[in-house]
């Protein structure tokens, strides 16, 4: 892998003060890439996630951003080309789920803009801005992963805007990975399953049920640290002649069963 001459690639993770995104960062963090890890309300959390991947040899700068503004993917690169140089790696993963998780019949124009804003127009702008500056700078490889879902494929009617934002990732995905494969820039999206996480904590219950019920034949909540090491993969040049690939971390659930 070339790093441009620099000491320490750089990454950018999206929504990477908690959850997956933390898991991710700290994967990257610990396979010798500077992180900038990005988070939008968790101040913290994600000086917390600086400190750990800190305290454990790596390199990592939190830098505050609302990913579905538009001045966010100028804001996440500025900061990676002024702390480790141009990224090689973009991890598109801060998402949101529906708000309230409405039924279709009664869902709101304020989750729909406010779950597209991040899920989708934050990905593909940020997708856009690291993109280009992996050209201009002649990463090669450079990647970007894209955090998908389940939910891209599997109906849940009270998150309507959740799956088709998650649905036309799918199709982001694709487009991004068909453009950027002559400028060596590889594309992937990554689908958890049910994943323990302070998004699905609220719903734990409810899928503790399902997972003992058979939801995915590995029985099981899946964790960061799964996603995680599916990105390190992905990240690490195994795989130079794919791109455009999905890759789940589902414990099984993708499969259809009779
Ligand atoms: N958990 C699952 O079962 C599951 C399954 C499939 C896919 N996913 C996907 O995986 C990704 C991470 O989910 P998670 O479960 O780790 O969620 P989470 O625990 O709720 O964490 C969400 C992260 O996204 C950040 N974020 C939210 N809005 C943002 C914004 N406007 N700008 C920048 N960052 C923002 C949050 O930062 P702050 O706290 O700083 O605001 C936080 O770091 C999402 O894209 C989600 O759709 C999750």
């Amino acid at each position: 892998m070339e790093h441009s001459g620099l000491q320490h690639p750089s990454a950018i993770v999206t929504g990477a003060s908690r959850g997956i995104g933390k898991a991710v960062a700290k994967q990257l963090a610990a396979d010798g890439y500077g992180v900038i890890v990005n988070y939008f309300r968790s101040c913290d959390a994600a000086d917390a996630t600086v400190s750990e991947i800190v305290s454990d040899g790596g390199k990592a700068v939190a830098i505050q951003s609302d990913i579905g503004d538009p001045e966010a993917p100028h804001t996440l690169t500025r900061a990676a080309l002024e702390h480790f140089g141009p990224p090689s790696v973009l991890i598109n993963n801060a998402g949101i789920t529906s708000q309230g998780r409405l039924d279709i019949l009664e869902a709101s124009v304020e989750s729909w803009d406010r779950v597209f804003d991040t899920n989708l127009k934050g990905a593909f702008f940020c997708a856009q801005a690291c993109a280009n500056l992996m050209i201009e700078h002649r990463v090669n490889p450079g990647y970007i992963i894209n955090m998908n879902s389940i939910s891209s494929y599997a109906v849940s009617t009270n998150r309507a805007d959740y799956c088709i934002a998650k649905s036309g990732m799918h199709m982001m995905t694709k487009l991004f990975a068909t453009r950027l494969a002559e400028e060596h820039v590889l594309v992937y999206e990554v689908c958890p399953g049910v994943i323990e996480s302070d998004m699905t904590a609220p719903v734990k219950q409810k899928y503790d049920t399902l997972i003992d019920d058979g939801l995915s034949p590995i029985r099981r909540w899946g964790t960061g640290d799964d996603v995680a090491s599916a990105v390190s993969m992905l990240v690490s040049g195994a795989l130079p002649f794919t791109t455009g690939e999905r890759i789940n971390i589902d414990g099984g659930f993708h499969i259809r069963r009779l």
